[in-house]
């Protein structure tokens, strides 16, 4: 639940300003939900993106404050994508991190979109791309190992594991800027096309094609089919339990989606 940029203490509001200079405007960012705060701030020299999460309590991560810390963990090993993240502050119970601005637009799932093309290099590159050490122990399949065993999901390959549109950011000449790093981690490879799959079938992709798009990744290709059954299994039960408390639309689409996939899978054998 995003919080509003009037509920920052004076404290961490102080420690932001000695970074931003005075601060003429603040504008929400529209997509998104994880960080209470993710703003555009217009200060003295010039745009800055700022997320900020409070504490639970004085010395207490919460999960907010906990993603944004992996979110400044990994930020300097994935320079090519992610917008610098220029300073931390912490202070009045409250994490806020300030990144560069990018002027870019989200980019477009819909089928013959040419966006999949760019975010088809972005996948390409992330694949390819050594895992930072500050990734070591973070293990992407941990999110279903209370539902089966998710050995089959574990892996070494660098994962941004949430390719949503809203996170994929398109600007001119052709830059791509991937930001939103909380749920990074590491894990088998093809699992960042199997998180991105409800993406494109919301985006208006039938499943097929929808897997036709993905096969264009060895890591898809050459995944052990039961895997992925076992992933479209797990990542639906997942789903099905976030949305006794999650009924946000947007969760229950795709809890629906994820749920469909799974029946897909189930009637392909
Ligand atoms: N560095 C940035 N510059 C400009 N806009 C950004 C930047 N980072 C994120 N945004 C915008 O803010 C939205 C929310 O940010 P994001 O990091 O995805 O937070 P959340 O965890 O809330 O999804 C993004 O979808 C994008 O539109
Ligand atoms: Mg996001």
């Amino acid at each position: 639940m995003r919080s509003d940029w009037t509920d920052l203490p004076p404290e961490v509001l102080g420690a932001i300003k000695a970074h931003t200079g005075p601060i003429r405007r603040v504008e929400p960012a529209l997509a998104g939900n994880h960080a209470d705060i993710a703003a555009t701030v217009h200060g003295a020299g010039g745009r800055m993106f700022v997320k900020a999460a409070r504490k639970v309590a004085p010395n207490k991560d919460g999960a907010e404050v906990r993603s944004l810390r992996w979110e400044a963990a990994i930020n300097p090993h994935v320079s090519e994508y992610a917008p610098c993240l220029h300073w931390t502050v912490e202070a009045g119970g409250w994490l806020a991190l300030g990144f560069e601005h990018v002027q870019a637009r989200h980019s477009d799932y819909t089928p013959g979109s040419a966006d999949l093309d760019a975010l088809a290099k972005v996948i390409d590159g992330l694949q390819s791309h050594p895992l930072p050490d500050v990734l070591e122990r973070k293990r992407v399949e941990r999110r279903w190992e209370f539902l089966a065993d998710v050995s089959p999901l574990a892996g070494n390959t660098l994962l941004h594991a949430d390719l949503n549109p809203a996170n994929v950011l398109l600007g001119d000449a052709s830059a791509v800027y991937v930001v939103d790093w909380t749920f990074a981690g590491r894990g088998a490879p093809f699992l960042e096309m199997a998180l991105l799959l409800p993406w494109l079938l919301k985006a208006g992709h039938t499943f097929a094609e929808a897997e036709r798009w993905v096969s264009r990744f060895p890591a898809w290709t050459s995944a052990d089919p039961a895997a992925v059954d076992l992933f479209a299994r797990v990542f639906a039960d997942k789903w099905q339990a976030n949305i006794v408390t999650n009924t946000a639309d947007w969760a229950l689409e795709h809890a629906a989606a994820a749920q469909r996939w799974a029946m897909y899978r189930r009637g392909r054998h």
